[in-house]
């Protein structure tokens, strides 16, 4: 009797587990729990503390290089001066993101390409491969940003 309840109790925790999806979050919430509190809900920015990246401009003018330009500052961080906007952003540091799986960051990514950045970009887990690899500096990133807010 105990054996089958036991058995009864693996199974059920292995249908759980299949049904289940990788991530209960959308990517929105995704986004609010690992970067909103620099960005702000939505990624409206917060003045002088972290630019808005809903700028559907700044993300079309950079066109095939966005998805790898996304990598690089998830994985490499940003600091360094930018005007976006009118605002100078000068006194906080970017980190790497640490707090999130790769499946999460590309689902983040994608979904700030393509909801506040209206582009058809996708970031991959191949782009962020790549970007750890080549390990581009603040400048190298900052050398790749369009003159437009
Ligand atoms: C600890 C605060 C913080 C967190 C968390 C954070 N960022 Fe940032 N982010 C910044 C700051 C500050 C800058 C500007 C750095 C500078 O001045 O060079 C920045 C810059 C950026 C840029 C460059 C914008 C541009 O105009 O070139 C992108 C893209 C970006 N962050 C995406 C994200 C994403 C996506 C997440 C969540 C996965 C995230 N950030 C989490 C603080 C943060």
């Amino acid at each position: 009797m105990r054996l089958l309840t036991t058995l009864t109790g693996a199974v059920a925790l292995a249908m759980a587990l299949l049904t289940f999806p990788v991530s209960a979050e959308t990517p929105e919430e995704l986004f609010e729990i690992h970067c909103a509190a620099c960005h702000n809900s939505g990624g409206i920015g917060n003045p002088g503390l972290a630019p808005p990246l809903n700028r559907p401009a700044f993300w079309q003018a950079l066109g095939d290089k966005a998805p790898e330009y996304i990598a690089g500052v998830v994985t490499s961080g940003m600091a360094g001066k930018l005007e976006i906007q009118g605002q100078m952003y000068i006194g906080l540091i970017m980190p790497p993101v640490a707090s999130t799986t790769d499946e999460e960051l590309v689902e983040i990514g994608t979904w700030v390409l393509q909801t506040l950045g209206e582009t058809d970009g996708v970031l991959t887990q191949e782009l962020l491969d790549t970007a750890r690899e080549t390990r581009p500096t603040h400048a190298d990133l900052r050398a790749m940003r369009p003159a437009v807010d």
